[in-house]
């Protein structure tokens, strides 16, 4: 069978300009590309795609491994010949100048953030620090190193990911005579939506959480950076994601591990709020597209036109875990506890990704069913996984192991 990486390693192909260092061949690779948050949720799924799908990319994973960001996430690439990890601070301006001489990176794809509402309704500093100033320090770096070349910005890309959060919180509203979720082509061909409008790529920003307003705030740096200085950016705005690898301080994967305890389901006020959920290897589907082919300077909403009330989702990953586990189905809805609703809770997401759909033709590939069904199958496989996340060892471990670096 064809193996990228043998040819990779075969002493024959390494290209004219390999450099030698210390003995080791380190290659000449097509494409230098620095991916910020690679440990963490979608950061990892992220990386699992380039790298493997890419073994002419030498990808970088640059992560400050916050309780959020754990290598375990990526132990089936770390050997790789084309994977790097870097643990750095984005806010560290003089290291990601380093970085970027270093690797000589032409392309960014930054995920690295602080993600969660509820932490920031906490701590907003902790937000405005890495979310803004992060994103500025790695913005500048990269500028200052792609102006440096005598190519300019030419062949490089500054990718930036954020959320649906910044336009704000939609309604839910339903055609007289017609419960929700109701069938509207206002989106898409098949969108069960729970109300008449959604999020399009020019829709006013209204961020509500400082969690939204962090991330609406580096937006606005990407596309100054574009303006001013003309760097090739480019920024997508997603919604909910789910699937294997996301903190246990996020719905899903709290509830399937309280679930599997036997533990309360805190469910926000009434628990009828409503988010768009897609899968996160579709997520990774669609940055790989839009870094490879969206138009710079441009746009792109992503979204799984797949809307639901949370109280909705939480029946159905109660039902799912109790059928995998052999309890009788729907048995532990009786763990559902409605507390305190998260103050300023925004009513509803959903995106409207028919642009990305039409220009560079993605589209989400799993039904929910199945998607949920593979998630929530995840979790309970990798038991020892969640326990390590939970425990905290994995953050001891961490700091041990790079504390010398
Ligand atoms: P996550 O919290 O799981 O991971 C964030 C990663 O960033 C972690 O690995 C963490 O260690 C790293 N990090 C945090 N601060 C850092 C710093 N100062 N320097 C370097 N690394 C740092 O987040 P996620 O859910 O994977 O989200 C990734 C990105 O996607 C974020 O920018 C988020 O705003 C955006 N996003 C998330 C969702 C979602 O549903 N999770 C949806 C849309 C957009
Ligand atoms: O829309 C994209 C955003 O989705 C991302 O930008 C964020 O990084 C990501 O965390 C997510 O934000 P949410 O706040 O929507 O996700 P979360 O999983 O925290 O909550 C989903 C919904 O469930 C929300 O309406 C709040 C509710 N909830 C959440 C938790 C953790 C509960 O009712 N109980 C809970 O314990």
């Amino acid at each position: 069978m064809y193996d990228p990486y043998l040819l990779v390693k075969c002493f024959s192909l390494i290209p004219k300009k390999a450099i030698f260092a210390e003995n080791n061949i380190i290659m000449e690779f097509k494409r230098n590309i620095i991916i910020t948050g690679g440990a963490g949720f979608i950061g990892s799924h992220v990386v699992r795609l380039f790298v493997n799908k890419y073994p002419e990319y030498h990808i970088i994973n640059l992560d400050k491994l916050t309780y959020a960001g754990n290598l375990a996430n990526l132990k089936d690439v770390e050997d790789k010949p084309n994977y790097t990890f870097v643990r750095a601070d984005i806010c560290d301006f003089d290291k990601m100048c380093e970085l970027m001489t270093q690797y000589r990176v032409d392309g960014v794809i930054h995920l690295a953030a602080e993600s969660h509402v509820d932490r920031s309704i906490k701590d907003p500093f902790t937000f405005a620090q890495t979310n803004v100033m992060g994103t500025l320090s790695l913005l500048q770096a990269a500028k200052l190193y792609w102006e440096s070349l005598p190519e300019g910005y030419e062949g490089k890309r500054f990718y930036h990911i954020s959320t649906d959060e910044v336009y704000g919180a939609l309604k839910l509203t339903n055609p007289e005579g017609v419960e929700s979720p109701f069938t509207t082509k206002a989106s898409s061909d098949h969108h069960h939506a729970y109300g008449k409008d959604f999020f399009t790529e020019d829709k006013k920003y209204q961020p509500h959480s400082p969690y939204s307003a962090s991330k609406a705030s580096s937006d606005h740096f990407v596309r100054a950076f574009h303006d001013t200085y003309g760097m090739p950016t480019i920024v997508t705005n997603c919604s909910n994601n789910y699937g294997p690898y996301q903190f246990p301080e996020k719905l899903i994967p709290l509830f399937i591990n309280n679930i599997r305890h036997r533990k309360p389901l805190p469910v926000y006020g009434k628990g009828e709020n409503v988010r768009d959920w897609l899968y996160v290897e579709d997520h990774a589907r669609a940055i790989d597209l839009i870094f490879h082919k969206g138009n710079v300077a441009d746009t792109y909403n992503i979204g799984g036109f797949n809307e639901w009330k949370n109280i909705d989702i939480i029946k159905v990953v109660i039902k799912t875990v109790d059928r995998l586990l052999g309890r009788p189905e729907g048995a532990d809805e009786d763990l559902i506890t409605h507390v305190t609703d998260r103050l300023g809770h925004d009513a509803r997401y959903a995106i409207d990704s028919r642009k990305l759909q039409k220009e560079l033709g993605w589209e989400p590939s799993l039904q929910f069913e199945e998607g949920i069904e593979r998630t929530v199958k995840w979790y309970l496989d990798h038991q020892d996984w969640m326990d390590n996340v939970t425990s905290g060892d994995y953050m001891k471990y961490y700091d041990d192991m790079y504390k010398n670096r």
